[in-house]
């Protein structure tokens, strides 16, 4: 499904108390996202990422928009040991749309 970036940009301030995105963007409670859409899981340098995501960086895997979608639904279901203390968010459309708006950064 294709989403709405502009009101992805209204979802993704339930993320900002821990996640910073855009030009400058730093690491705060959680890693920044810039290129989050394709990037290493876990590859944030200097970042203390829980033993799940390590792991995942070890195997070399990758946040594609489909496994985002599971993700952001309920972290820590579909990733069990990951740090990230999130509920999720319940309607597609919302992961969708937030999905959007995170496509638009590329990595720094
Ligand atoms: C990790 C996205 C909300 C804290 C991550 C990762 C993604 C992500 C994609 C993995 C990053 C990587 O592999 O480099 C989001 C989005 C959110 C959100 C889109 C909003 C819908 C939050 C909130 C918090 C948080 C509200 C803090 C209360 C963290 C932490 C990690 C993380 C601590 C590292 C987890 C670990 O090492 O196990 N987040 N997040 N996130 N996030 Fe979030």
């Amino acid at each position: 499904a294709d989403g709405d970036a502009t009101k992805g940009a209204t979802v993704f301030k339930k993320c900002m108390a821990c996640h910073a995105i855009g030009e400058g963007a730093v690491n705060k409670v959680g890693p920044e996202l810039n290129g989050i859409v394709g990037r290493k899981m876990g590859a944030i340098e200097g970042f203390d990422y829980s033993d799940t995501l390590k792991g995942h960086n070890a195997a070399g895997d990758t946040w594609t928009a489909e496994q985002l979608d599971k993700y952001l639904a309920n972290p820590r279901a579909d990733m069990p040991g990951v740090k990230m203390v999130f509920a999720g968010l319940p309607k597609d459309g919302d992961r969708a749309d937030l999905i959007a708006f995170l496509s638009q950064f590329d990595a720094t």
